[in-house]
Order: structure tokens, then sequence, then C-alpha cells
């Protein structure tokens, strides 16, 4: 069974629903905490030891390139001015035996079709696709979403797709599968469907941005009109596939968030914050002097904000 070498990272969207955040800067390269939203999605490639990283990239995305690139003048100035630490942090963004490629998706046709242009960089190898909006915490003693996913890749030799459930109105939202139960978190798919009605839905186990796909998937990609939203579909490529071989379904130990919504963003916001090295025990104290408790009835932390106690977010 082929390793997985490479993962493509589609990140040609324009991030409408970040705007004004969004105007001038690329929706990947928001931060949560400290880091861009696509340096999460990279590391979690590392993980899983993949060394060829392909970016599908459109119109002002430069500071993708950027970001992963040498920084001449700020590493001069700080190894200068003798800011070591700030250096060794700069020059780690990616470890030195990964590799980035970069290439251009000449219009939004959807996300099938910048899978699409990853092919001259991925050659006849299966590869993972991330999609950087969807941020994955991997559960404590888990390794990261799209590890445990290459790890079942090379077990069952079949595609594996990441999912979760949703309630039943969000299926419009997302990708939504039907299949059988296999092994644990997996089910064996039996059909793919792009954003169906809460009615039409098969099921509610909602696509998640990861995937680790066969390399058959080009061919039915090239083959492909545009599907939901007039766009070339990544899940009915994977639809088609699906007749032609075995694809798996995964729930994976990890915790999704949504950051392409402004919801999510905030949630991972205050979930990494609370567990960040260096602010996380501050933070922490802070949050506990807003008016929340911990409800040990339901053992959820809850935030209550007094004195109307309009507001309840519940962060698990
Ligand atoms: C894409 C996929 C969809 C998947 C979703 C996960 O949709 O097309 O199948 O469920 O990502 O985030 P998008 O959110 O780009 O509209």
């Amino acid at each position: 069974m082929k390793r997985i070498r490479k993962a493509v990272f589609p990140v040609a969207g324009l991030g409408t629903r970040f705007l004004p955040a969004t105007k001038a800067q690329p929706k990947e390269m928001l931060p949560i905490v400290d880091r861009p939203l696509i340096q999460y999605a990279v590391e979690e490639a590392v993980e899983a030891g993949i060394t060829e990283m392909v970016f599908i990239t459109g119109r002002n995305k430069r500071a993708i390139e950027d970001h992963f690139d040498t920084a001449y003048e700020l590493e001069s100035e700080l190894e200068r001015s003798g800011k070591h630490e700030l250096l060794e942090l700069v020059q780690s963004v990616i470890p030195k035996n990964i590799n980035c490629i970069y290439i251009r998706q000449p219009a939004a046709l959807g996300l099938g079709h910048a899978v699409l242009c990853a092919r001259p960089a991925i050659g006849d190898e299966p590869f993972a696709v991330l999609l950087a909006d969807d941020l994955m915490d991997a559960a404590p003693g888990y390794h990261s979403a799209i590890a445990q996913m290459t790890r079942l890749y090379q077990q069952e030799g079949a595609s594996i797709i990441a999912v979760q459930n949703v309630a039943r109105e969000f299926t419009r939202q997302y990708g939504i599968v039907s299949g059988t139960p296999y092994k644990d978190r997996m089910e064996k798919m039996h059909g793919i469907v792009e954003k169906p009605s809460p009615e039409l839905a098969p099921s509610t186990l909602a696509v998640v941005g990861r995937y680790v796909l066969s390399n058959k998937i080009f061919s039915y990609l090239e083959k492909l009109g545009k599907g939901s939203g007039g766009e070339i579909q990544l899940t009915d490529g994977i639809a088609a596939l699906l007749k032609d071989e075995a694809v798996y379904a995964y729930r994976c130990a990890a915790t999704r968030y949504d950051c392409g919504s402004k919801l999510g963003y905030l949630k991972a916001t205050v979930a990494l914050g609370l567990k960040h090295a260096e602010v996380g025990q501050e933070f922490s104290t802070y949050i506990e002097t807003l008016e929340l408790f911990n409800d040990q009835a339901i053992g959820k932390n809850v935030f209550h904000f007094d004195p109307n106690k309009k507001s309840v977010l519940n962060i698990v």
C-alpha cells in the first residue's frame, strides 16, 4: 500500500463570510491565537508524515506563500538584535524537509476543480486533502485527524472521508454520506450528496474537510460537469469513485471547529486559547472572572452572562 506523501490545500476561496477582515488578506491567514489557520492544517499533515504540500491558490493569496517561505529581512533583523527565540519561531513555521508547491486555480470553479488542479503535482499517488477552515483539534492521546486517516488508508487500502454527525437542519451546508456500519468509528459508504435539504438528506453524517483519496478520483473529476451551486464538486467525484471501489467514512477522534463561520472561529479561539502554553492559564483565570459557572449536572462549562441572562454560550 502506497504511503501518503502528499497533501492538497485548496486555498483559492474568497472568504466573503469574513469581510472586511479578508478584503486584503486570505481567510486562511486569519489567526487562531498566534498561528494562521493554514499553519494548523499544515502541521496536521506534517504529523501524518506528509512531506509535499500542494497549495491550490488564487488571487490575493500571496501571503500564504510568504508565510511558508524564508523571511530574509525579518530574520536578519531578529538575528542582529539578538532575538534568538523569535528567530527560531519564525524559522520553524515549517520543517526543513517539507516541500511547498503552489498551483494557481485560474477561476473559482469549485472544490472538485481545485483538487483536479493538483493532479500534475500528485502524479499517480494517493493523497490527502485538507480544508483549512475546518480546524481539527485531535482528542487527547490521538494523532492529528489526517494522521488517523492516513493510517486507516494504509490498513484498508481505500479512500477515507472524515465525517461528523450534525443536526438535520444543517445538512444543506455539507456533503452528506450514506453507509452501513463497518468498524469502530467507520461506515462503508454507499452514497454521498452535496448540500441536500434536510428532507432529502440520506443521513446526518456530514463531511468535514479532511479526505484521503485514491488517485482514481482524478479520472472522475475531469469528467464532471457543474453540480451543487453551479460548481464542480469533490463530492460528485467521490460519488462516482465509490461505485468503482470501496470508500469509508470515518468519525475522527477530534473536535472540529468551522472556522469559515464567525461563531466557529470564536469557539476555536476560546478553546485553543484556554490550552495555549503561554497564555492559557491567565486566559482561563480571566474567563472565570466572567459570570460563568461549571454546570456539573450536565458536565459542561456554561457561560452565563448576567444580569439579563439572554446569552448562554456552551463551549463544549
Ligand atoms: C465543502 C465540501 C462539503 C463539505 C464541507 C466541509 O463545502 O463541498 O462537502 O461538507 O466543505 O467543510 P464548503 O464548506 O466549501 O461549501
